[in-house]
């Protein structure tokens, strides 16, 4: 399957899946909402999703542009900066960790983890079907625990939009510029150790 990105693939050190070299965080998208099929198919996506002890630790809590009311709640807890141009996409949604294991009522340290093996479920997921992902930090879990009534026991980890890829001239000028600079990784060399710590694999 061809996936269509005004973004050129990664330059990898080796050949990966097409998905994941296609794969980046647009800042402009177009205002189409996705389906409820399609939706339903990324977090199904994300629900099978390994977990520590099948914990499945993730929750989402999902606003789109039809209910302006819900997305102006969301919108409100996100940085100004973030703000900015999420205020211009379709569809805005926070990822819910519960910090607890179910079985035994005992922190989870792996919590973050499994949440982190779930969006990358949910991502790739939409990228096969032509959707972007875009996952954002700067947003406050404070407003989202008032805002949205999250109980206690579970901590909003991270927001995300999903959309279509935009025009990049719909962006306020401050982030125009970074919307197509080059995506850069640390080398191979920098991350992959073997037989002792930075002694490089390959
Ligand atoms: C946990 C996390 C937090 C992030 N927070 C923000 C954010 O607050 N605002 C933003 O514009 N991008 C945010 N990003 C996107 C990253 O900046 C982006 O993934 C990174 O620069 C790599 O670019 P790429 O996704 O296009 O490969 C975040 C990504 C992750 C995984």
């Amino acid at each position: 399957m061809t996936l269509k990105t005004r973004r050129e693939p990664a330059k990898t050190q080796q050949p990966v899946m097409e998905l994941i070299a296609k794969r980046w965080s647009p800042k402009a998208f177009r205002l189409e909402i996705p389906k409820e099929a399609e939706l339903i198919s990324m977090f199904e996506a994300a629900r099978w999703a390994p977990s520590c002890f099948n914990n499945q630790p993730w929750r989402y809590l999902v606003t789109t542009r039809e209910d302006p009311e819900a997305f102006s709640r969301a919108l409100a807890c996100l940085t100004e900066k973030n703000a900015s141009w999420v205020q211009n996409t379709p569809l805005l949604a926070f990822q819910i960790m519960r910090e607890t294991f179910e079985y035994n009522g005992k922190p989870n340290p792996w919590s973050g983890f499994d949440c982190g093996l779930a969006m990358a479920q949910l991502i790739l997921q939409a990228e096969s079907m032509g959707w972007s992902v875009h996952v954002m930090a700067g947003f406050s879990r404070d407003r989202v625990r008032e805002a949205f009534g999250v109980p206690e026991g579970f901590k909003p980890l991270v927001a995300f939009v999903i959309g279509i890829e935009g025009d990049p001239d719909t962006l306020p000028e401050d982030l125009k510029e970074s919307e197509m600079e080059p995506r850069e990784r640390k080398p191979l060399e920098e991350i992959v150790f073997s037989a002792s710590w930075s002694n490089r694999m390959f």
